[in-house]
């Protein structure tokens, strides 16, 4: 099973921005961890701060990967483009969120993502990810 994650700008800073919102785990180490916990999942990642970088990423596994886990990280509440691309694609799609993005500023509640998603997981720190990896999986058992 191949599993794509896809963050959005400013997720390369993990580990180093607002570590109070965000903690102090960076992605990369999070990954190997992720990586080595799921032995039998094919994982990529991919990080881009650029708004169409990440559309072309989704377009280019949108038909191969068996689910993408896609945390557009501020893209979320903006990008009609980012949305229309998970539409256009055959892979389920989970969106997720790193902090609780409705406790925070009301710009956060909108997300043009979560009508298109397959499923939403938000507020579970660094474990959101891992919280699609299981739901990823069990959704292929489908
Ligand atoms: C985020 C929440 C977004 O509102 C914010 O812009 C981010 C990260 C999260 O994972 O909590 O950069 O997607």
């Amino acid at each position: 099973m191949k599993i794509s994650i896809i963050n959005g700008p400013n997720l390369n800073l993990l580990g180093k921005r607002e570590t109070d919102i965000y903690g102090s785990t960076s992605f990369d180490d999070f990954f190997k961890n992720i990586v080595s916990n799921f032995p039998d999942v094919d994982f990529d990642y991919y990080q881009s701060n650029v708004e169409g970088e990440l559309i072309n990423q989704i377009q280019d596994v949108g038909d191969s990967s068996d689910g993408i886990i896609l945390n557009a990280a501020a893209f979320t509440h903006t990008s009609v483009g980012i949305a229309d691309a998970v539409k256009s694609i055959k892979s389920k799609v989970i969106e997720v969120h790193i902090s609780n993005t409705f406790s925070r500023e009301s710009f956060r509640h909108k997300s043009f993502l979560s009508p298109v998603v397959d499923g939403v997981i938000v507020g579970f720190g660094l474990d959101s990810y891992r919280l699609a990896v299981e739901s990823l999986i069990e959704k292929n058992k489908d």
